[in-house]
């Protein structure tokens, strides 16, 4: 089978393959963080990031959220419906914690009383900046009937996650997402659900599990993610 490298990201590299519309992504173990000034690895995270995602994918789409997972070829190997993307990161909050921290002066730690949406325009050279549906809208990145869409489906998303990490002991304090529109034309998920892209702490004491641990060199960082695979993986 002949794959042709399509593009190269900081956490993964996607091929076309054979098949019209089908992409493979193979999940690097490299991990970079804001915006790539900090670099390191992070030991089997590229195994544990692709498995995390297809649990994740799988399950999501047993409850009715489209997307774009097909199967996992390898450890470290996704096949995933292509998209077309839109160029667009939506964060779901349901805990303060990181950059709202520093945004708004609220504590770290503090719960919402309903979840958070927001959307980081999805450009490194830009630094990923915050907007609102005007810029949105300036842009043409969507609509305002596709915004609502989208809204509607990462709200979901997070009932659904916050439950399916609730019951492997683990609290979803925000995460990212990224959609697309599939060859249908219907809003489908794409990119990766992994602990690259969310925030957990176990419901014990809080201990952090995710990439922060990377980001503000909290130490244990392989195990954490292993630790995550795990608890994905049971029941
Ligand atoms: P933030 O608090 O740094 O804005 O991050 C919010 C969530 O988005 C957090 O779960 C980590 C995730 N995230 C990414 O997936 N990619 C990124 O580049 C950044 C900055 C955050
Ligand atoms: N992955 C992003 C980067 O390298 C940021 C992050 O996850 O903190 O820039």
């Amino acid at each position: 089978m002949t794959n042709t490298l399509l593009y190269e990201g900081k956490a993964k590299i996607i091929y076309a393959t054979e098949e019209p519309g089908v992409l493979l992504a193979v999940f690097k173990d490299n991990a970079t963080a804001f915006n790539a000034q900090k670099r390191g690895t992070i030991g089997n995270k590229g195994q544990v990031n692709a498995t995390v995602s297809a649990q994740l994918f799988r399950f999501l789409a047993e409850q009715g959220v489209r997307n774009h997972f097909i199967d996992q070829p390898a450890p470290n190997q996704l096949r995933f419906r292509q998209l077309r993307m839109i160029p667009l990161e939506v964060v779901v909050r349901n805990v303060v914690a990181g950059s709202l921290c520093t945004r708004t002066g609220l504590p770290r730690g503090q719960v919402l009383l309903a979840p958070l949406v927001e959307f980081f325009y999805k450009n490194d050279s830009l630094g990923d900046p915050l907007f609102n549906d005007e810029h949105i809208a300036l842009l043409e990145l969507a609509t305002p009937a596709q915004l609502a869409q989208i809204r509607t489906s990462a709200l979901a998303v997070n009932e659904w996650l916050r439950a399916f990490y609730a019951q492997r002991g683990i609290r979803l304090i925000d995460f990212k997402l990224e959609y697309g529109w599939d060859e249908a034309g219907q809003l489908s998920l794409g990119d990766e659900l992994s602990p690259d892209n969310c925030r957990l702490w176990d419901i014990d004491g809080d201990r952090v599990l995710d990439k922060d641990r990377f980001r503000l060199d909290m130490g244990g960082v392989d195990q954490s993610y292993y630790e995550v695979m795990q608890r994905v993986l049971q029941l």
